[in-house]
């Protein structure tokens, strides 16, 4: 069992999508917290539905974003261990403090990254023409979007879609691959070294023991 906290700004559904896995038996793990820099997100709402500890700061209440990010992290961390930080729909780039506190951060793209990194990836795929499109999770480095990927699902873009039809096929494919990810955490089964990202069969597994971050898999990169 791995624990999780999932960052989101959002309408909270990939956090939906991985409570869902969570109690169909498909993800070994436990939303440990869920935070958001948006108090009155529908993700806030959802996680607070839930019964989850669940912290909501503004950035703006704070001098700066490494105060803003200390109390995040800050409050989190008092729940005990985080082995996976789930940037999901957490519309900020993760700065210094987040990343340091949690060293294994994954952030969920709704692009084929490196393809259309940033805001709007939606409205980017349909203003570039692309035909398929799709979504990424990866690592977070101290880039926009440009962590090592650890995996991703393609979507046809088709004629006559709009941003909102292309989006929604997107989180549908979303609301599938997150959890996968999260799983594969789980079971000890992605390996990280500098940018290389190794997805092992089950026998080659180590068993989780503390953590992703401890046996899982899952190494500092070097
Ligand atoms: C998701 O589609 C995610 O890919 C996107 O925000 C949405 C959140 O949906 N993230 C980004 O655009 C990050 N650059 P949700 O709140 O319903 O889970």
């Amino acid at each position: 069992m791995i624990r999780l906290a999932v960052f989101a700004s959002g309408e909270g559904t990939n956090l939906e999508a991985i409570l869902a896995a969570i109690a169909a038996g498909r993800l070994d793990a436990e939303v440990a917290a869920v935070a958001s820099d948006r108090p009155e997100c529908g993700a806030v709402a959802r996680a607070r539905r839930h019964g989850l500890p669940t912290w909501a700061l503004c950035p703006s209440d704070f001098p700066d974003k490494a105060a803003y990010e200390r109390a995040l992290a800050a409050a989190v961390t008092g729940r005990g261990e985080v082995d996976v930080a789930v940037l999901a729909g957490y519309m900020r780039i993760a700065g210094p403090v987040l990343r340091e506190t949690f060293p294994c951060m994954v952030n969920l793209h709704p692009s084929l990254l490196p393809c259309f990194p940033g805001r709007d990836a939606v409205a980017q795929a349909l203003a570039a023409g692309v035909r398929v499109t799709g979504c990424t999770v990866h690592f977070v480095d101290e880039g926009v979007d440009t962590g090592p990927i650890i995996a991703q699902r393609a979507v046809a873009v088709r004629p006559g879609d709009d941003a909102e039809r292309l989006r929604a096929r997107i989180q549908r494919a979303e609301h599938r691959l997150l959890p996968e990810v999260l799983s594969l955490f789980a079971q000890g089964r992605i390996r990280r070294e500098g940018r290389r990202v190794e997805i092992l069969p089950r026998a080659r597994a180590a068993r989780p023991h503390g953590g992703a971050g401890g046996g899982g898999g899952w190494r500092e990169p070097s």
